[in-house]
C-alpha cells in the first residue's frame, strides 16, 4: 500500500435490520483517499453517504470487506477521533444546550491524548473564532440558544480550527445554512485545508459545491461508489446516468461554479 493513504475500503459492506427487513446501507464499496486529499461524496437521499461518512469516524464497522485507516482497521475510536474529527448537519445537536458556547470549545481538547494546557486552550480557542471571524468577546458568556444557525455551523468550524485535526468528514455541513453563510464555510473549508494541510472527506448531495471544494468525487447511488474521478471530468463528462441526474439538479445558485 502506497504510504500517503489516510482510508483505504476494500470491498466494504454494511447492513442494518435482519431477515426480510435487512437493509443494504452500503454495498460492496473500494476506494483509497490520499493524505490531503478533498474528496466529495455525492449522492440522493438515502444512498448511503452518512453511514459511509460513520464508517470513516470508526462509529459503524463494515460487516464485510476490510476498511483501514493508514494501514491499521479502527480499534480505539478515541484513538481515531484524536486525529479523525467531523463536522454534521445540525449544529445544534453538536452543542449541549445548558454550557456556554466557549466552555464547550475548550471541552472539545478533552478529546485529545494530549491535552493542551489551560492557557494554550484558551489562546488557541481565540486564534479559532477569529479564524471565523468571530470576535472572542462576541460569544463570551453565550449560549448555543442565543445564536442563530449559521453563527452554530461557524462555532462547529471554530472547534475543528482549534482542535487541528488531520482529517475532517464533513457531512452535509452547509444543508442548514443560505447561500451566503454556505459560501463562508466553504471557504473557512479551504482554508483549514491549506493552513492545516487537512484531508477533508465532504459528504453532499450537490454536485456544484463537490465540483468547487474537490480533488475527487465519489458518486453514490443506491449503497455503491457509481463513478469516481477529478471534478473537471466527473462534471463535463460523466459516465453514469445518476451523475448526469445529479448534474441535473444542481440548484441555479451553484451552477456558475461549473464552468463550460
Ligand atoms: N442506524 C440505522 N439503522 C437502520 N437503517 C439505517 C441506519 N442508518 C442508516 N440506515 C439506512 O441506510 C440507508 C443509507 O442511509 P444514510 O447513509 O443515512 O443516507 P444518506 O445518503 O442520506 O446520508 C438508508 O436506507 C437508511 O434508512
Ligand atoms: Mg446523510
Amino acid at each position: 500500500m502506497r504510504s500517503n493513504v489516510v482510508f483505504s475500503a476494500k470491498n466494504i459492506s454494511k447492513y442494518f435490520g435482519h431477515g426480510k427487513k435487512i437493509v443494504c446501507a452500503v454495498d460492496d464499496i473500494s476506494f483509497d483517499i490520499a493524505d490531503g486529499e478533498i474528496v466529495s461524496i455525492v449522492g440522493g437521499s438515502g444512498c448511503g453517504k452518512s453511514v459511509l461518512a460513520k464508517i470513516m469516524l470508526g462509529l459503524y464497522s463494515p460487516d464485510r470487506g476490510t476498511f483501514l485507516y493508514k494501514g491499521k482497521p479502527i480499534v480505539d475510536t478515541r484513538d481515531h477521533w484524536n486525529e479523525v474529527q467531523s463536522v454534521f448537519q445540525d449544529p445544534f445537536g453538536c452543542f449541549n444546550q445548558f454550557f456556554s458556547i466557549r466552555t464547550q470549545l475548550k471541552d472539545a481538547f478533552g478529546i485529545l491524548k494530549n491535552k493542551p494546557s489551560k492557557q494554550e486552550i484558551e489562546q488557541r480557542v481565540d486564534e479559532a473564532l477569529l479564524a471565523v471571524n468571530v470576535k472572542p468577546a462576541d460569544i463570551e458568556g453565550k449560549y448555543p440558544f442565543e445564536l442563530s444557525g449559521g453563527q452554530m455551523q461557524r462555532m462547529l468550524l471554530a472547534r475543528i480550527f482549534a482542535l487541528k485535526p488531520k482529517v475532517l468528514i464533513a457531512d452535509e455541513p452547509t444543508s442548514m445554512v443560505d447561500a451566503c453563510v454556505r459560501a463562508n464555510i466553504l471557504d473557512y473549508l479551504m482554508k483549514l485545508k491549506e493552513s492545516l494541510g487537512m484531508t477533508i472527506v465532504f459528504v453532499t448531495h450537490d454536485i456544484g459545491l463537490a465540483y468547487y471544494v474537490s480533488d475527487r468525487i465519489f458518486i453514490m447511488h443506491e449503497s455503491k461508489i457509481v463513478e469516481a474521478g477529478k471534478p473537471e471530468d466527473v462534471t463535463q463528462h460523466p459516465k453514469s446516468e445518476h451523475t448526469i441526474r445529479l448534474l441535473e439538479d444542481i440548484p441555479d445558485i451553484n451552477r456558475e461554479w461549473i464552468k463550460k
